[in-house]
């Protein structure tokens, strides 16, 4: 009964004094610049204190949004650490929460990354090896194709909170980079998803697309419920998504002697031979390869553009396509060697 009671004195405690909260990193928009996100309940600044040492702490102020969802106002704040060295150990503090990362090595020519899409509260078979590997170091960064917590906005976002907490030990140590799947859309257009990162700023400014460039890899992160709920909020960012994509791809074609492999990560896969999906046939799919009712498709650009490896998520499960274009599959013992067509992995069994 005494422990019940200390616990609900230090619960109210915490939430009047506004202590931040579901700190995370990601790359902004070179792997030496990152932008540092976190929540309030109380207004306060924008404000950290960072530095390789405590001899050499400075103070850095970002900016604050202030967002209404199901009645509860969250102040998100995110700050720009950039022209950061490589290889070096940062620390930084905000309120009287102290946290670090260490930046990439300079050259970047070997990095690990994480890849996984559909990954809940509930259910989250993974989140404790996601946790543990990575402030183990075992990869440099994450990226989570869609679908997060289950929901991002259950319980008036409170579900989202819960889930940000959660990984905060690791999210706040490496760079987490997400895109939207279908469990974004909170019946807002994507209010929770939009308010609570802050991804690169060359394409989209809700966080649903843009692209990076990693050592030898160009990663392109991609919308496709923009396609999904096309419905619910218009066409118009396929259109201008699409157009983004056509340039991004060409530029980062022809920049294949300083980069010379591109990635490709989106929610809705392409190609999938799950039984649920009925092989991945269903209308989503198809307008998303091919294009439907005036709406463009995505694999033409992939295609022309020679993409070497695409990933996807939604589909519960772990599937490595042969190469394939058009439907057609390229099978054989050299399949994978200068492969004529990209490469699908689907790896949405995070999971929830
Ligand atoms: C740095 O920010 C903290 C928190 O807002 C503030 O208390 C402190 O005075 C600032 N220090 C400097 C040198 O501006
Ligand atoms: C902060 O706000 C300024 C002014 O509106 C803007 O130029 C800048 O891009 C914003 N930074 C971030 C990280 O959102
Ligand atoms: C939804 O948000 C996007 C940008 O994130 C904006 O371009 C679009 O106009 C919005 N649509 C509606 C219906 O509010
Ligand atoms: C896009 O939306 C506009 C406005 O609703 C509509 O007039 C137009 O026909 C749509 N285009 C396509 C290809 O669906
Ligand atoms: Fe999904």
């Amino acid at each position: 009964m005494m422990k019940l009671m200390l616990l609900f004195l230090t619960l109210n405690l915490q939430l009047v004094t506004g202590a931040p909260e579901q700190v995370h990193l990601a790359f902004y928009n070179t792997p030496w610049d990152i932008s540092v996100s976190w929540i309030t309940f109380e207004e306060s600044d924008a404000v950290l204190t960072f530095g390789t040492s405590a001899s050499n702490f400075v103070n850095k102020t970002g900016n604050t949004t202030s967002w209404e969802f199901g009645g509860i106002i969250r102040h998100s704040h995110v700050v720009i650490l950039d022209n950061l060295k490589p290889s070096t150990l940062y620390y930084y503090k905000i309120a009287d929460r102290q946290f670090s990362f260490r930046t990439l090595t300079a050259d970047l020519t070997s990095y690990k990354v994480c890849v996984f899409g559909d990954l809940g509260v509930f259910n989250g078979r993974s989140t404790q090896s996601i946790i543990n590997n990575g402030i183990a170091g075992k990869f440099d960064f994450i990226v989570h194709i869609g679908d997060l917590a289950y929901d991002l906005h259950s319980n008036n976002g409170k579900l989202g909170d819960q889930y940000m907490n959660l990984l905060e030990p690791v999210i706040s140590k490496i760079p987490y980079m997400v895109i939207a799947g279908n469990h974004e859309n909170d019946g807002k257009n994507f209010t929770n998803f939009k308010n609570r990162f802050t991804m690169p700023q060359n394409g989209g400014k809700d966080n649903q697309f843009y692209s990076i460039d990693i050592g030898p890899v160009h990663w392109t992160g991609l919308s496709t419920e923009y396609y999904g709920f096309v419905e619910d909020y218009g066409n118009a960012s396929i259109f201008t998504q699409f157009n983004w994509l056509k340039n991004d791809l060409e530029k980062a074609n022809s920049n294949r002697g300083n980069v010379p492999w591109i990635t490709l990560f989106q929610h809705r896969p392409f190609y999938c031979s799950v039984e649920l999906a009925a092989d991945c046939t269903l209308y989503e799919n198809v307008v998303l390869r091919h294009g439907a009712l005036g709406l463009p498709g995505l694999e033409p650009e992939y295609i022309q553009n020679s993409v070497d490896i695409g990933f996807a998520g939604h589909m519960h499960a772990y599937e490595r396509m042969w190469p394939v274009a058009n439907m057609k599959y390229y099978h054989g013992k050299e399949a994978y060697h200068n492969p004529v067509a990209p490469v699908y992995i689907l790896t949405g069994s995070a999971v929830s």
